[in-house]
């Protein structure tokens, strides 16, 4: 297995909070380990492009709190070819980087397992997406970040929900996953979530509808998975002709839940994982993503942090079930 001397470090997809306080992990425990660090900026786009600068422990400072990435992040198409594939690989050479971490989702796993598969160039993954969807960590970083933030926004709207005795419909991120409804409908104290995992094929509205709003309470909040055709638009126009007697609000809460300061939570995780990352490549460890499960760092192959379903928990469907009565 060839030396490695220089870590290379780029933050890629959707930016998640707790990404500046992995980048700073990565950097410090990298030069604690007697390794040369280079930041790449803009995601595999910048990689392709050379947009390369060597980092210090200085370059980090004052960042752990911050929200986004400071190394900016992009969605690359043309990484996705294997044109643009081998112009990221000429950078990693020209450069003299010998590994690379990559902070993002499974978009940007997948093109981490590609790249070190077709040029056999090792590969690290860390976890970074507000979503929680890639298989094998208990959780990534930004989602528990974004969940206090639903969560606020949530408490937030019911104070208004109350006041006109409303419906609200309020949807929530999580490309294909439900995690961010399902617990923040929890942690809200909402009537019920919406989400992608119930593939019984049921009406998750009428069943919500059927089971009757409570009589005393005139007002409540669903909160609703986003899907480009059944998202909280869509459930609230169903209500609006189905049960014309309710007055029907619905708030999407966008981009706002994917900024803001890390919570500790996430700071604590993008640390522990980004010092994960350098001991597996100090251990011999290639081309996996380094996650947490039950509270202990694991190292999970790309494939099946990218390909496999992270299920869930189907006690989280009977806590929000029985306690919004
Ligand atoms: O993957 C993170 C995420 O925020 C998803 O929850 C959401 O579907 C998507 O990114 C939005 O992406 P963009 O910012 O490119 O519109």
């Amino acid at each position: 297995m060839a030396k490695i001397r220089c870590v290379g470090v780029l933050t890629s997809g959707g930016d998640a909070p707790g990404m500046n306080a992995a980048i700073r992990s990565v950097t410090r425990s990298a030069i604690s380990n007697g390794f040369k660090v280079k930041a790449i900026y803009r995601g595999f786009e910048g990689l392709m492009n050379g947009e390369v600068k060597s980092f210090t422990t200085e370059d980090v400072s004052n960042i752990i709190q911050t929200g986004g990435t400071i190394l900016r992040t992009a969605r690359s198409e043309a990484f996705m070819t294997a044109a643009g594939r081998k112009r990221a690989y000429d950078t990693l050479i020209k450069e003299g980087i010998d590994a690379l971490i990559v902070i993002g989702g499974n978009g940007s796993l997948t093109g981490a397992m590609t790249l070190a598969e077709e040029y056999d160039f090792p590969c690290i993954g860390l976890p970074g997406t507000i979503d929680n969807d890639l298989y094998g960590t208990d959780t990534t970083i930004g989602y528990d970040t974004t969940l206090n933030t639903i969560m606020s926004c949530v408490d937030k709207i019911r104070d208004t929900a109350q006041s006109h005795e409303r419906i609200f419909f309020i949807e929530v991120m999580g490309r294909d996953a439900g995690f961010l409804a399902q617990n923040s409908a929890i942690a809200a104290g909402a009537e019920a979530a919406i989400i992608p995992e119930d593939s019984t094929g049921a009406d998750q509205l009428g069943q919500f509808m059927e089971r009757g709003i409570r009589k005393s309470k005139k007002s409540c909040m669903v909160i609703v998975s986003e899907s480009p055709k059944c998202g909280a638009m869509y459930y609230a126009e169903r209500v609006k002709k189905e049960y014309p007697q309710y007055d029907v609000r619905v708030s999407i809460l966008g981009h706002l839940q994917r900024g803001g300061s890390p919570s500790a939570h996430d700071r604590v995780f993008a640390s522990r994982v980004g010092v994960g990352a350098i001991d597996a490549l100090v251990k011999g460890q290639r081309n996996v993503m380094v996650g947490v499960r039950n509270n202990e760092i694991v190292y999970v192959p790309f494939v099946e942090a990218v390909a496999k379903h992270k299920p869930m928990d189907p006690q989280l469907i009977q806590v929000l079930d029985e306690l919004s009565i």
